[in-house]
């Protein structure tokens, strides 16, 4: 076979038919997850200012840095596609004067975004994520009803062995503190760091903690742990974080080098992994945190906020793999509609739109002149009832039903063939 001239570009893919049923099905229980704690939906433009997730997100962040799409407009505005929903849910909160809301103003999304990641498993360059984003609420029971609804769309889609990692990053009270005795704790081990993290160690020691190469790693597990370095602020709210999640009976472990590699994080961040059942990491499923200077960040006021956001592809592949429940598949045809002729064939097309009206699936083939034809498609489908829409029929305004089993027909008028069929299809 020639080799195709266009595919998709690396990175990016079709959803095709087939994956259709595990998106509507993600999307069903996030929607219903949502309600039942009163989020709204929220939509996004997929093109903002490159500036809100630069400061947001960080300049120095891989996902900013190295991975976002930018380009200039005609106009001249330099853009990005989205790589994240959160920055640009915040803009959007501020851009609508959203604190005049009751507060918190609970938001969920889902939808397309975009990184120029290095193709790997389960890591694409467009993908997709939903999210839950809680704005204007200090209090630590917000945290963990993030991480309870994140837990709980998870749960309901079949997964089992979930963990919720959490630690807390303090704020800008205890941060540079930590900082400081992180970044003479490296200092002092800085040949034994990759390039990158000695890099970072300039610019972000907390970074380091988050790198996944096997040397650093091992450098990682000696480093001090900020939860004894939280200010008393900090650490009283981490405190009745946990506690709500002792009292939800959520299953986490704490992870003290846990940072997540995005600038607006503070105090809580959490990840939902999923486990074998010998308790080994089998990948990240969400992510999430406290983001309370990100208003700040953006140029609004002091607006405690709280969210989450989980990748769609990763969840979708293992919900294949392991045949999870998908919900029903579009309601198949039990009728074929089958025509001979200009005439019929312009009545066939009326006739199948009150069938459609009546929410009645009928299956046709306006396309095809010839009845065998026909006949042979509604056999493949496997359908048992077909509507012959002939000429005579036509100019007499009947139509003949064959039942594909028996062989038999019968004439139906016209008037009457909805109905009928309705009851038929019922049997
Ligand atoms: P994130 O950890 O960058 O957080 O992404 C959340 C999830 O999106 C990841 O755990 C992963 O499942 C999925 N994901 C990220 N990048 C890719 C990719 N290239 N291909 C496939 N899946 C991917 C955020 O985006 C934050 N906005 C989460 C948040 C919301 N924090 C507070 N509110």
């Amino acid at each position: 076979m020639s080799k195709i001239k266009y595919q998709s570009l690396t990175g990016m893919h079709d959803v095709l038919p087939e994956d259709q049923v595990y998106f509507k099905r993600i999307q069903k229980v996030v929607e219903s997850v949502s309600n039942s704690y009163t989020f709204e939906k929220i939509e996004t433009p997929i093109l903002e200012f490159a500036e809100v997730f630069q400061k947001a997100v960080g300049d120095d962040t891989d996902i900013v840095g190295k991975e976002m799409y930018t380009f200039r407009t005609k106009g001249g505005d330099m853009v990005a596609l989205r790589p994240e929903g959160t920055a640009a849910v915040m803009r959007s909160y501020l851009e609508h004067g959203m604190h005049n809301l009751p507060q918190p103003v609970k938001l969920w999304y889902i939808g397309p975004f975009f990184r120029y990641e290095r193709p790997q498993a389960g890591r694409f360059r467009q993908f997709h994520q939903f999210g839950f984003e809680a704005i204007g609420d200090a209090s630590p029971s917000i945290d963990s009803q993030i991480i309870q609804m994140s837990y709980d769309v998870l749960k309901e889609l079949g997964f089992k062995n979930l963990t919720i990692e959490v630690n807390s990053i303090g704020d800008s009270e205890c941060r540079p503190y930590f900082k400081k005795i992180l970044t003479s704790y490296f200092k002092s081990r800085r040949s034994s760091l990759c390039s990158d993290c000695q890099r970072r160690l300039k610019e972000n020691p907390l970074r380091i903690l988050d790198c996944k190469e096997e040397k650093c790693q091992r450098v990682k597990a000696g480093a001090p742990q900020i939860i004894d370095h939280l200010c008393e602020k900090c650490h009283a709210h981490f405190k009745e974080v946990l506690e709500f999640l002792d009292e939800l009976e959520l299953p986490y472990t704490l992870n003290p080098y846990l940072v997540r590699g995005l600038d607006y994080y503070t105090k809580t961040v959490f990840e939902i992994i999923e486990t074998s059942e010998d308790g080994k990491n089998l990948g990240t499923l969400s992510g999430g945190g406290r983001y309370d200077n990100l208003s700040k960040i953006l140029g609004g006021r002091d607006t405690p906020a709280c969210g989450s956001a989980s990748g769609m592809e990763r969840i979708l592949s293992l919900m294949k793999t392991r045949e999870m429940k998908t919900g029903p598949k579009q309601e198949e045809a039990k009728i074929f509609l089958a025509q001979l002729g200009q005439l019929a064939k312009r009545k066939s097309m009326k006739l199948f739109e009150e069938f459609r009206a009546a929410k009645i699936p009928v299956a046709e083939s306006f396309s095809k002149d010839s009845l065998k034809a026909q006949l042979r498609t509604a056999n493949k489908l496997n359908i048992r009832w077909v509507l012959i829409f002939g000429q005579k029929e036509a100019l007499e305004d009947f139509i003949t039903l064959r039942d594909m089993d028996t062989g038999t027909q019968k004439e139906i008028k016209l008037n009457k063939v909805v109905e009928e069929m309705k009851n038929k299809i019922k049997k």
